[in-house]
């Protein structure tokens, strides 16, 4: 089993940006503990981080025929991208949602998720702990489809 690790703008800046948010640990963090738990978990994941929505979209194609699975933080993009969603719902890879912080409880523009509607699930803030989850939910999903 595959799967296709997205996270958008601004989360290379991880430990840097806004702690008080997203807290003190770093991207490179982030990438070690979801590659320890997909080896105990028996799979194989890649992660990218862009900043740029056209190149999360072409991430999005290229998985096609390839990953089994899409967990991405769409960052900034989950309140305004429509092409997100689209690229999602072309490839109809099993995709799932993950936000550190709780963008419904945050400004009202953080409401909004494009996303979500091709998205078999949602998880938000429970910080890198989410993505953690969303693995064991999509590996879950997939071995029973
Ligand atoms: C975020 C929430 C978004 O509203 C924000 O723009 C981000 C990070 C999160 O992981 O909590 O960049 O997706």
């Amino acid at each position: 089993m595959h799967i296709l690790v997205l996270n958008g703008p601004n989360l290379n800046l991880l430990g840097l940006r806004e702690p008080e948010h997203y807290g003190t640990q770093t991207y490179a963090d982030l990438v070690n503990l979801l590659e320890a738990e997909a080896e105990k978990c028996g799979i194989t994941i890649e992660c990218k981080q862009s900043n740029h929505e056209g190149t999360l979209v072409d991430l999005i194609q290229e998985a096609y025929g390839k990953a089994d699975g899409i967990i991405i933080n769409p960052a900034a993009y989950t309140h305004t991208s429509v092409a997100l969603l689209d690229a999602v719902k072309a490839v109809q890879i099993p995709t799932i949602e993950v936000h550190l912080t709780d963008p419904d409880t945050r400004e009202d523009f953080r409401h909004v998720s494009y996303i979500r509607k091709g998205c078999i699930q949602t998880i938000c803030g429970k910080g890198f702990q989410g993505y953690i989850e969303a693995m064991h939910a999509m590996i879950a999903y997939i071995n029973n489809r």
